[in-house]
């Protein structure tokens, strides 16, 4: 892809975030730094606890109580050059919600308003934008013509349509502004499996056509790889891996903690028989081991490379980027 070299929609740079507990902090996304482009599909991907939905959160700026951001810079380039989210006026976040970046949360039936129509819910969005009136319903018709779903749709009530459909709605409310990024955190879970696929291939589709890039965060790592460019793959806060899903395909993952998580999927090489589980027990953010923080869990981790007291620095060329110490050492 030719976004390589342009500036990113948005830059995130070593973000911190804390959970306020009565135990005291709880450093849950620790120096993630992740571009996202125009028109790219980005993946992300880690166990269950590893910090995606806070990083999502924090960076839509949307992360509320006990949350704390604790450092780091949300760069959002736009109309305006280069505006750092994490210090905006209240105002300008207002604006910059839904006309620059949007958000869509696993609960469709949640995220829509129950007792309105699905018309006026998107000209609700559209009034608070400052669309012009005559602009309102030709676009309420486009959106349902882009999510494929009949024009009569845009009159019903949201208990009035299936699962899927309203999971289309809320694609179509989230890309009404036309934003230029989209973050979809498990957008699909409460859907059967041909739906959920569907959602996803109308959701890249969308993205190629008008353009938009799209943080997709799914535990379907198979999908993932289908639908999507580009993986960053978490591990316990921190990003472990940023590969394209050519490198994946190719079995060219840096860390071992996404090789085991490649391998934990038998649908992506093909031999069921050899699925295995990553060995050990998922990272306790409480107590994190010291250096890296997979290292109670890799085969590779040697004391003499590092892996056991110092924290891997993240290296990164392009769209490729590690955090293991011993990604350059062969095998
Ligand atoms: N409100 C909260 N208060 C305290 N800790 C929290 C809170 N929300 C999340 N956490 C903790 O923060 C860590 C990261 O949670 P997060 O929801 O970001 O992970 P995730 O990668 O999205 O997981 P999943 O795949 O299960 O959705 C977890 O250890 C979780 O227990
Ligand atoms: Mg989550």
């Amino acid at each position: 892809m030719s976004t390589k070299t342009r500036t990113p929609v948005m830059a995130i740079r070593n973000l911190v975030v804390d959970y306020v507990t009565q135990e005291g902090p709880l450093r849950v996304v620790d120096g993630v730094s992740l571009d996202v482009h125009a028109g790219e599909l980005l993946g992300l991907a880690g166990e269950s606890g590893s910090g995606k939905s806070t990083l999502a959160l924090a960076a839509m700026r949307a992360l509320g109580a006990p949350g704390v951001i604790r450092g780091g810079e949300v760069l959002l380039s736009g109309d305006n050059g280069v505006e750092d989210l994490l210090r905006m006026s209240p105002a300008r976040l207002q604006e910059v919600r839904w006309s620059d970046v949007a958000m869509v949360v696993q609960s469709a039936m949640g995220a829509l308003n129950p007792v309105l129509k699905v018309r006026d819910q998107i000209i609700d969005a559209l009034v608070a934008h400052g669309v012009p009136k005559a602009r309102h319903a030709p676009r309420v018709a486009e959106l349902m013509q882009s999510v494929s779903l009949p024009p009569e749709t845009a009159d019903a009530y949201p208990h009035q349509l299936s699962g899927g459909m309203r999971q289309r709605v809320v694609i179509a409310m989230a890309i009404a502004l036309r934003p230029r990024l989209l973050w979809m955190d498990e957008p699909t879970t409460a859907l059967d499996v041909i739906v959920e696929r569907e959602i996803l291939e109308l959701v890249a589709e969308l993205s190629r056509k008008e353009g938009f890039g799209v943080v997709l965060i799914t535990h379907d790592l198979p999908r993932m790889l289908e639908v999507c460019d580009t993986v960053a793959i978490m591990y316990g806060g921190r990003l472990a891996e940023l590969a394209t899903v050519d490198v994946i395909h190719r079995g060219g993952a840096r860390h071992p903690y996404t090789s085991g998580l490649m391998a934990a999927f038998p649908s992506l090489h093909g031999d069921e028989s050899a699925l295995q589980a990553i060995p050990g027990d998922a990272v306790s953010l409480r107590q994190p081991p010291t250096g890296c923080r997979f290292h109670p869990r890799c085969a590779r981790a040697q004391a003499s490379s590092g892996c056991m007291d110092r924290t891997p620095p993240w290296r990164q060329t392009n769209r490729l980027g590690v955090a293991c110490h011993r990604a350059d050492e062969p095998e």
